[in-house]
């Protein structure tokens, strides 16, 4: 079912319920919004229609609607998102009260259901409220918190509704979680590593991390625990999923090393620059005292020391070629230990490093390969897992 039931209630922040909208429809899925009547205050339920293209439902008891259609309704829908929610409708549903279209809908629905609070930070932080809540979490309701920041009313606190993106990958982890991910640690760097000369010159490459954290994002949806360990990039990193930032190659081989014993799937996607300066100087250098030539050495090749060692884990590795691509990702493979190779032409810039889009080639050990043509690194990443997901089922059977 690709349905959300997505309540409004009575908050200022409502008007992002119009940006959730949109991130469900790029993901495939229909909304169908539930107002409050107080919310109807703030906007016209017409607005939610003309977005969603179905009628948006305020009342219990309308004339327009299909009888009973708080039960009907319930077969229809795999979430039910109430976003922005308010210390009323909180303390409503965490007591049973059914006294409109949502809390009625609420007692109503099987599946899962999520709250992101918008409020102002005092009557976030009353006991009641976090009384209400604990409530509501002891009954399997999932929470998106708040931010915190400056409020409405001019108070800065916690109380701010999160974003529309956290709460949507929230939504989609609760809509799409396989079973074979749930309880599966999934390691995944991203991005470029910077080898420094001294403080203000390295040697680097122009990976931007959208490839490894769309991968991130996908893990997570799944229902996977992901680390994250991070190149310096200029992104986000999705909702609740644990970050470790590096700069160097040296850095990154610790942070992955640290995780690699608990890891059931290392996906490497990250630029590890393969060279370093010999030597890396404290204070700017003066241009005069460089001589003609610098010396550089290898980094450490983290993949390989990975595929060395290991025992359980399900080794993913990316090749980032511009000629020959399988032939060498292949060679890559093997050297490294791997059990999936993603490989990617970066000679092209609407494909690989720093583009929106990818196109790439699958390869496994027993010499099979399948060709990806160019997608979003989104689709990308969702195409990888889901041979991911045969992989970790093929390992399961022969467990
Ligand atoms: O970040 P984006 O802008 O979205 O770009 C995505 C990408 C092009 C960076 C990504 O798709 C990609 O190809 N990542 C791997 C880049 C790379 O380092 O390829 P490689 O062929 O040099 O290395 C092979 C594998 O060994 C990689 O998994 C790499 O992470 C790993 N490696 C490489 C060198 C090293 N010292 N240690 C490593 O672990």
């Amino acid at each position: 079912m690709k349905k959300i039931a997505l309540g409004v209630c009575s908050s200022i922040s409502l008007y992002k319920a119009c940006e959730i909208i949109r991130l469900f429809q790029e993901e495939g899925f229909s909304v169908r919004v539930i107002m409050t009547e107080k919310a109807t205050r703030f906007i016209n339920p017409y607005l939610f229609t003309s977005l969603t293209g179905e009628r948006t439902i305020v009342h219990l008891f309308d004339e327009q609607q299909r009888p009973i259609e708080h039960i009907s309704l319930v077969d229809e829908v795999s979430l039910l998102l109430v976003a922005p929610a308010t210390a009323n409708i909180i303390g409503k549903l965490a007591s049973g009260v059914a006294d409109d279209f949502l809390s009625t809908f609420y007692l109503a629905v099987k599946c899962p259901v999520l709250i992101a609070p918008a409020m102002n930070e005092a009557m976030f932080l009353h006991p009641q409220t976090q009384e209400n809540i604990r409530k509501l979490k002891n009954l399997g309701v999932e929470f998106v918190e708040p931010e915190s920041g400056y409020l409405a009313c001019g108070k800065k606190g916690p109380g701010r509704l999160a974003s529309p993106e956290k709460i949507v990958q929230k939504s989609l982890r609760l809509v799409r979680s396989k079973e074979i991910f749930k309880n599966k640690v999934i390691l995944i760097t991203a991005g470029p590593t910077r080898e420094f000369l001294d403080p203000v010159r390295y040697l680097s490459n122009p990976s931007s991390g959208k490839m490894g954290y769309e991968l991130a994002r996908e893990a997570y949806e799944l229902g996977a625990e992901v680390i994250l360990i991070s190149g310096p990039v200029d992104l986000e990193p999705p909702a609740e999923v644990y970050v470790e930032k590096v700069i160097t190659a040296e850095e990154m081989r610790q942070a992955v090393l640290k995780h690699y014993a608990r890891a059931d799937v290392v996906v490497m996607a990250a630029a590890v620059a393969d060279f370093k300066f010999s030597q890396s100087l404290p204070d700017k250098v003066k241009k005069e005292k460089i001589g003609p030539s610098l010396t550089i050495e290898k980094t450490p090749d983290i993949l390989q020391e990975l595929g060395a060692s290991k025992s359980q884990q399900l080794l993913v590795g990316f090749a980032a070629e511009t000629s020959q691509v399988t032939d060498r990702a292949f060679q890559k493979m093997k050297q490294k230990n791997l059990d999936l190779m993603v490989a990617n032409d970066v000679s092209r810039p609407e494909t690989g490093f720093g583009s929106d889009d990818n196109e790439v080639w699958l390869l496994w050990p027993d010499g099979r390969s399948k060709k990806i043509p160019r997608m979003s690194k989104r689709k990308i990443s969702q195409q990888i897992f889901s041979e991911i997901e045969v992989l970790l089922n093929e390992r399961q059977r022969n467990s």
